[in-house]
C-alpha cells in the first residue's frame, strides 16, 4: 500500500503550528484588525520589477471580491504552509529559499493550438494584475484570508490558446530533488500536479496568483506563480508551476494518487461533508484560536454553484 506515512495534515494542528504564532498571538490579533487591511489596499498599480518579479506590486484592488473576516497576519500566512516538496510539516519556509525561481519557464502542452515555453516574465508582461482579497481554506480545516496580486486564470487560458476538444487544464509544480528534499521521498507521486474543468479555469474566481500582501510571491507560498480557486480546498492550488497541460482526460492529481479515499477531483468546500478523519464544520483562522463556521463553497456560492448543477452524483465535496 502506497500510503500508510503520516502525512503533515495529519498531524492534530496544535502539534504542527509553530510556537512562534502561539507565543505572540496577542501583537497578531492586534494586526489583525482593519487597520492592516487598510495599509494592503494599495491605491494605484505600479509597474515594478520588485526583486526581478514580474509584474506590478501592489497592484489596483479589484473591490469585487470582499472579505467578512479580518485579513490574516502577513507572518503567519508566510510561515505557516503546505509544500511537500520542501518537507511534510509546516515549517518549510527556511527550506524553500532553495528554490532558484530566476529564470523560471512555462511550458504550456497537450491539446493547444501550438505547444510553447514561455519565460515567466514575459508572460507576466502580457497579463492584467490586479490585487484580490480571498478567503482560503485547507482541507486540514484550517482557514485564511490574504490579499492575492495576479491575474485572472481565463487570461491564461486564452493565451494558452486550448483546442475546443479540451477538457481539462492540469498544472505541474517544478521537480528537482537536489533542492526539493522531499522530492527524494519516492512514495510521494512527485511532481505534484492538480486539475479543473475548463469551465472552472475560466470562472471568474480562478486566479493565478504571483504575489501576496503587496509584494512578489514568497517561495513558501509558490513562487513565481500559484494558483488560487478559493472555493476549494486548499490542496488543489498548484505551486511553483512550470507546466500547464490541456488534456480531454480528467487527471488524478497529486493527494488522489496518494490516498483517493479522502481526496478527489472536485474537492470544494462544504462544512456537511466531513473529511472521512475530521470533520469540516468549522475552521481555525490562523494566528488565532477562534474556529468559525465553514461556508459551502467557502462562501463562494453564488459564483460557482452553476459549474456543478446537475451533477448531484458526483463526488464534489472530497
Ligand atoms: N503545491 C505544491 N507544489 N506542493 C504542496 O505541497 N500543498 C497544497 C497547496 N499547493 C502543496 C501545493 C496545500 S495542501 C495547501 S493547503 C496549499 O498549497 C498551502 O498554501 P500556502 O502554504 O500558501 O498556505
Amino acid at each position: 500500500m502506497l500510503i500508510k506515512r503520516r502525512r503533515g495534515w495529519e498531524l492534530r494542528e496544535q502539534d504542527a503550528t509553530p510556537e512562534a504564532v502561539y507565543l505572540d498571538r496577542r501583537s497578531l490579533l492586534q494586526a489583525a484588525g482593519f487597520g492592516l487591511m487598510a495599509s494592503a489596499l494599495p491605491a494605484g498599480a505600479a509597474m515594478a520589477q520588485a526583486g526581478g518579479a514580474a509584474g506590478p506590486y501592489p497592484a489596483r484592488q479589484n473591490m469585487r471580491y470582499r472579505l467578512d473576516r479580518p485579513l490574516t497576519p502577513e507572518r503567519d500566512a508566510t510561515s505557516y504552509n503546505n509544500f511537500y516538496e520542501f518537507g511534510s510539516h509546516k515549517g518549510i519556509a527556511g527550506a524553500a529559499q532553495a528554490l532558484k525561481t530566476e529564470p523560471w519557464t512555462i511550458e504550456f502542452t497537450g491539446m493547444v493550438e501550438k505547444p510553447m515555453k514561455v519565460d515567466f516574465d514575459e508572460l507576466a508582461k502580457r497579463m492584467p494584475f490586479e490585487e484580490r482579497l480571498y478567503r482560503f481554506r485547507c482541507v486540514e480545516a484550517w482557514a485564511m484570508a490574504v490579499p492575492w496580486t495576479g491575474f485572472p486564470m481565463k487570461s491564461l487560458v486564452d493565451f494558452a490558446k486550448p483546442l475546443s476538444s479540451a477538457k481539462y487544464v492540469v498544472f505541474q509544480t517544478f521537480m528537482d530533488p537536489k533542492i526539493a528534499p522531499g522530492q527524494r521521498q519516492s512514495w510521494y507521486p512527485w511532481p505534484y500536479t492538480d486539475g479543473l474543468t475548463i469551465a472552472e479555469a475560466t470562472n471568474e474566481l480562478a486566479f493565478m496568483a504571483t504575489g501576496i500582501y503587496g509584494k512578489p510571491m514568497p517561495k513558501q507560498n509558490g513562487a513565481p506563480i500559484r494558483f488560487i480557486t478559493p472555493w476549494k480546498y486548499g490542496f488543489k492550488q498548484v505551486k511553483s508551476i512550470v507546466r500547464v497541460e490541456f488534456t480531454d482526460k480528467r487527471p488524478v492529481g497529486y493527494w488522489e494518487k496518494l490516498q483517493s479515499s479522502e481526496y478527489g477531483f472536485w474537492a470544494n468546500v462544504n462544512p456537511k461533508v466531513s473529511h472521512p478523519r475530521w470533520s469540516q464544520a468549522t475552521e481555525r483562522m490562523l494566528g488565532t484560536d477562534e474556529r468559525v463556521p465553514t461556508l459551502l463553497y467557502n462562501g463562494y456560492e453564488e459564483f460557482v454553484a452553476d459549474l456543478y448543477k446537475g451533477m448531484e452524483k458526483e463526488r464534489l465535496f472530497a
